[in-house]
């Protein structure tokens, strides 16, 4: 027997049965069952969700009941009135059992939204962490807001550079040990990433001729292994003064100045013969210690002294390569190391802790 010829109250009772069989995990949003209340929001919409398809299923056009309904003229006049009731009062029960759960969930939604969208203004704050510059960064604004105060400008300039700005330019001919391929990053185009930041006095002296009075703070790379002292990349700040007239006193006085700034007015200088192919005489350039003011102690490893970096006259083959006449302007350059002297100041064993990027340790500079 198939449902349309089934007796009509039995379809009627069949279509409540299958109602009530899916109705019941709805049960608990009714009355004052306390199972609902710790719900979701995300669970609350899905269980409304259903209960919307749910409604569809029973109530809609195409339900079990409405196939009832449609019976209520077929069946014999003396019973219609009762059948005709009886199918009123099951559409309207399974209405209202659909809208008491409906109505249920709509207040736990409004509620789990509410407590969402809500601030506890008793709960503690998160604490702002600020972010705040590098130290190599504050060292190296130290180091050009003295240069930049001695009249000199500040350059920046590329960090992978061609063989001529590497070596040609800087006096270091092919076959020279200091284009060794153990001491340099190549790319595959035969590029190098800078190993020095000297490749910026060619730069520098093409652009804007002589007289020039720069400084270029940057990045250098080279293929040390690191240490306590070493780093594969590192900061070194160059600086170049050619003008008429030049000479290595205006050297030693230029940095035995930026010392007294940096440091203070009581640190000495020493320069030691040293060589660069680009410079013509060179020299390594000492500070007494800022901390035991040359007597010898932990920080100058007790030799009084610390390394401040090279230096030396600028060689007439350099200022040809630049294309400055040597027969008319001298000039005099130096290199210093930023990580070891931010190092030194800071009172840092190892320089390689300023590029672990433990926040913990560099939040200590400021
Ligand atoms: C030079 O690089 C020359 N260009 C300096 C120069 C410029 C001389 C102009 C004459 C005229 P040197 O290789 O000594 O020189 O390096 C200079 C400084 O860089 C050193 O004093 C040191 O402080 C720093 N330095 C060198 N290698 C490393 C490294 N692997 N890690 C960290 N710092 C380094």
């Amino acid at each position: 027997m198939t449902v349309s010829e089934r007796d009509p109250v039995q379809q009627v009772e069949a279509a409540r049965e299958a109602f009530e069989r899916e109705f019941e995990r709805f049960a608990r949003f009714i009355g004052d069952d306390v199972s609902a209340v710790g719900l979701s929001l995300k669970e609350a919409e899905a269980e409304q969700h259903a209960l919307a398809e749910l409604r569809a299923r029973h109530t809609g056009k195409k339900s079990a009941l409405a196939a009832c309904k449609k019976l209520i003229g077929r069946v014999a006049p003396e019973q219609r009135a009762e059948f005709g009731q009886l199918v009123q009062q099951q559409a309207a029960s399974i209405s209202e059992s659909i809208e008491q759960v409906d109505q249920k969930l709509n207040s736990l939604i409004e509620s789990a939204r509410t407590e969402r969208d809500s601030i506890d203004v008793s709960i503690p704050g998160r604490r702002p962490r600020p972010g705040h510059l590098h130290p190599i960064t504050l060292m190296r604004q130290r180091i050009d807001d003295i240069f930049v105060s001695m009249g000199y400008i500040v350059e920046d300039d590329r960090e992978i550079e061609t063989d001529f700005y590497n070596f040609d330019a800087l006096n270091i001919p092919e076959g020279h040990p200091a284009r060794d391929t153990q001491d340099k990053f190549y790319t595959t185009e035969g590029f190098a990433l800078r190993s020095q930041t000297s490749t910026v006095q060619i730069h520098a002296m093409q652009r804007r001729g002589a007289p020039v009075r720069m400084i270029a703070p940057g990045r250098v790379f080279r293929r040390d292994t690191p240490d306590p002292t070493h780093n594969p990349m590192f900061f070194q700040v160059e600086g170049l003064c050619v003008d008429r007239g030049i000479t290595m006193a205006h050297l030693k006085g230029t940095l035995a100045e930026f010392v007294h700034r940096l440091f203070g007015p009581e640190t000495q200088t020493r320069f030691r013969p040293s060589y660069f192919p680009f410079t013509e005489p060179s020299a390594e350039v000492d500070y007494s210690c800022f901390n035991c003011g040359g007597k010898g102690c932990r920080i100058c490893k007790h030799s009084g002294w610390i390394e401040l970096g090279g230096s030396g006259m600028v060689h007439p083959n350099v200022l040809r390569a630049a294309k400055v006449d040597p027969e008319e302007f001298t000039g005099f350059a130096f290199g210093l190391g930023i990580d070891r002297t931010c190092a030194r100041i800071y009172q840092l064993d190892d320089i390689r802790l300023l590029f672990e990027n433990d926040v913990r340790f560099l939040e200590q500079f400021r």
